[in-house]
């Protein structure tokens, strides 16, 4: 059985969310899949630069635009999935998305909740909301992420460190 805990971070600007994702990327073992949840331009990919940083991946994550997965070497692999386009659970199994889920890397998803059923019960949940829809450029963002609890004060301690609260 899991004990979920949940945490809120308010991030103010872009370099925020790179902090957030990098604590994250320093925390992830081998196996975690990550489900990410948000509007367009939430701050979903950027995100997923950081948790690139923290596993000390060669190169920069970009949107999957016309593929659903792209893979990264680095410390722990990076397995960099995008939802948006998947029509439900028989495509993901014709391209073997457990050989990722259940492997070596980190799994990371954008656009989680169109295939929720695919994830783990082990899933760490994290929700992207922009508060301030009236002023489109606004750059802040509530991060609201729910994992296992002593993943979670784990990780609560490390992003304490990075950005003071
Ligand atoms: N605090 C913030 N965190 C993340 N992105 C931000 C933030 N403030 C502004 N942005 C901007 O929001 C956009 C997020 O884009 P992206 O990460 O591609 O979104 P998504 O993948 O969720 O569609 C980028 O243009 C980024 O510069
Ligand atoms: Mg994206």
């Amino acid at each position: 059985m899991f004990i979920l805990e949940s945490l809120s971070i308010h991030a103010t600007k872009e370099e925020d969310t790179i902090k957030v994702g990098e604590a994250l990327g320093r925390s992830l073992k081998p196996g975690d899949v990550v489900a990410l949840k948000g509007e367009l331009g939430a701050g979903k990919t950027v995100l997923v630069k950081g948790i690139a940083n923290g596993l000390d991946v060669n190169g920069e994550p970009n949107s999957p635009t016309f593929v659903i997965m792209n893979a990264y070497e680095g410390r722990i692999p990076l397995y960099h999935f995008d939802f948006y386009r998947v029509s439900g659970v028989s495509e993901l199994e014709g391209i073997g998305y457990e050989d990722y889920f259940y492997g070596a890397g980190v799994t990371v998803v954008e656009w989680a909740d169109r295939v929720e059923e695919v994830f783990p019960e082990s899933a760490i949940w994290i929700e992207i909301n922009i508060p301030v829809k009236k002023n489109t450029n606004s750059n802040v963002r509530e991060i609201n992420i729910e994992g296992e609890e002593k993943w979670l004060s784990l990780f609560r301690s490390m992003v304490e460190r990075v950005l003071p609260t």
